[in-house]
């Protein structure tokens, strides 16, 4: 072809109005929902990069699915379409409906987690170390060096640490009972793990009978990036590759809202029959009955066609080239951000970025809040809001201060791009009078969802 653009790969049917407020009025909101971007009214919001979780659109092919959704309690007809679709590309044995990722993991760890337990990943995203951490098991996060550095260029920055991953297990024998690899590595940057990192794992985890999961929220943008930089790839199909990404596997656990295309569901898959009905006892008494798990089915039949629709090329093609097309802009323009561009957001480094405000004072929520003051966009904050909070109570710096932009999948078009670029590049120039918050008040754990902040000295910006 002739042509190198690379456009959106379809057409809008359906419009959803977004609206503008005036700078005085998000001043206003950021005020009523205490600083904290994940308490504003959605209406308010411009662009909304909270995250990419079971905001995408859905295509008229998962809507008309819906429709034939059966909702027999047991053994419904849509039930057996979503485990077809999710064995085909996994190849496991058994397929567990959950309502959500999280649900997947409470009954996963559930199920294998006791006191004392570590459980290695290259990084657990927040939802996931929460869960290991209430089970009073330790959440080791090993990923490689080159991961921890935000400016340093890798194609694979969200492989697991391979020696350490050796070495906690050989030094707390017993007590390891799984570990596990986030593709693509969430709160490390969106960056993928390459194919030759989990075979690899999986033979460290194999000798010592260690099973290994993965936690496969973002599968396909984990296998188009394997496919466009991993020597021997190629050739192969999305599909092709996310089969031997999980053949290495014992199990995962998915959340649907991500790379199911769907707005809500997740499954466990896992082969170990004993195990698979350890989580299905557990999956009966909170979620439902194991042909459902606590979704509709007409959900299961929008996840069996979105696990279809996420592996085509030109999809993939397009979802990673609109982020990294932000990437670009961003980094012409000398704003750090997490390189190579992830997946499914831009991070912005903002330690690098504002190097006046201490960890202490929280620099990538500040950041965050001046882009929705500014821009009426709303991102979401991974750092020491997020992190910071240790299991007793103490308090430490996260490894890194970021701001994510998630991109929702299929919703926002390349002006959307355009707008966020201005808005990041006008914030850029008012960085030195950005401000950093203080907390004020906060729960004991998962604090980033619902904690109260204000500006550290009266206002966001300074003079
Ligand atoms: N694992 C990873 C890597 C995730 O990113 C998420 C969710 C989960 C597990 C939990 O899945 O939301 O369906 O229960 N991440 C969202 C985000 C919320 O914004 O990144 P869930």
């Amino acid at each position: 072809m002739p042509f190198k653009t690379i456009i959106e790969p379809f057409r809008i049917k359906t419009v959803e109005p977004i609206r503008h407020t005036t700078r005085t009025e998000r001043e206003q909101a950021l005020k009523e929902a205490g600083y904290n971007l994940f308490l504003l009214k959605a209406k308010d919001v411009l662009i909304d990069l909270l995250t990419d979780s079971g905001t995408g659109a859905m295509s008229s092919a998962q809507w008309a699915g819906m429709m034939q959704g059966d909702e027999s309690y047991a053994g419904a007809d849509s039930f057996y379409r979503f485990e077809a679709a999710a064995c085909e590309i996994t190849g496991f044995k058994h397929i567990i409906p959950t309502h959500q990722g999280r649900a997947a993991e409470r009954i996963l760890f559930g199920s294998t987690l006791k006191p004392g337990h570590i459980v290695p990943n290259n990084t657990h995203f927040d939802t996931t170390r929460a869960n290991v951490e209430y089970r009073q098991a330790t959440a080791l996060d090993i990923p490689i060096a080159e991961g921890r550095q935000p400016q340093l260029q890798h194609p694979f920055k969200g492989n697991i640490d391979l020696a350490a991953l050796e070495q906690v297990i050989t030094e707390n024998p017993g007590q390891v009972p799984l570990a596990m690899i986030t593709v693509t590595n969430n709160s490390g940057g969106g960056q993928p793990v390459s194919m030759a990192n989990i075979r690899a794992a999986n033979e460290i985890c194999h000798r010592h009978d260690v099973p290994l999961f993965l936690d496969a929220c973002r599968f396909a943008e984990n296998a188009w990036f394997i496919k466009t930089r991993e020597e021997g790839y190629a050739d192969r199909t999305p599909l092709e590759i996310a089969q031997e990404m999980f053949s290495y596997v014992a199990g995962c656990t998915m959340s649907a809202k991500k790379d199911g295309l769907a707005n809500i569901g997740g499954f466990l898959a896992l082969n170990d029959d004993d195990l698979a009905q350890r989580c299905k006892n557990m999956l009966i008494l909170t979620e439902g009955f194991p042909t459902y798990g606590g979704l509709a089915g007409y959900d299961l039949e929008a996840i069996a066609v979105g696990l279809h629709e996420v592996l085509d090329e030109d999809y993939l093609r397009y979802r990673i080239r609109s982020v990294a097309y932000l990437g670009d802009i961003l980094t012409r323009e000398g704003i750090p951000i997490v390189q190579p561009p992830g997946g499914h957001a831009i991070y912005i480094d903002a330690k690098a970025m504002l190097p006046h405000i201490p960890q202490s004072e929280y620099p990538a929520w500040a950041l965050s809040l001046v882009l929705y003051l500014e821009g009426g966009i709303r991102s979401v904050e991974i750092g020491s809001v997020m992190f910071g909070q240790q299991p007793d109570g103490s308090e430490k710096p996260a490894a890194m201060e970021l701001v994510r932009l998630a991109f929702p999948r299929r919703v926002y078009t390349q002006s959307h791009v355009d707008y966020l670029a201005e808005v990041l590049v006008y914030v850029n120039k008012l960085r030195d009078r950005i401000r950093g918050v203080a907390i004020v008040d906060a729960p004991s754990i998962l604090r980033h969802f619902t904690a109260r902040l204000a500006p550290a000295y009266n206002e966001l910006i300074g003079g």
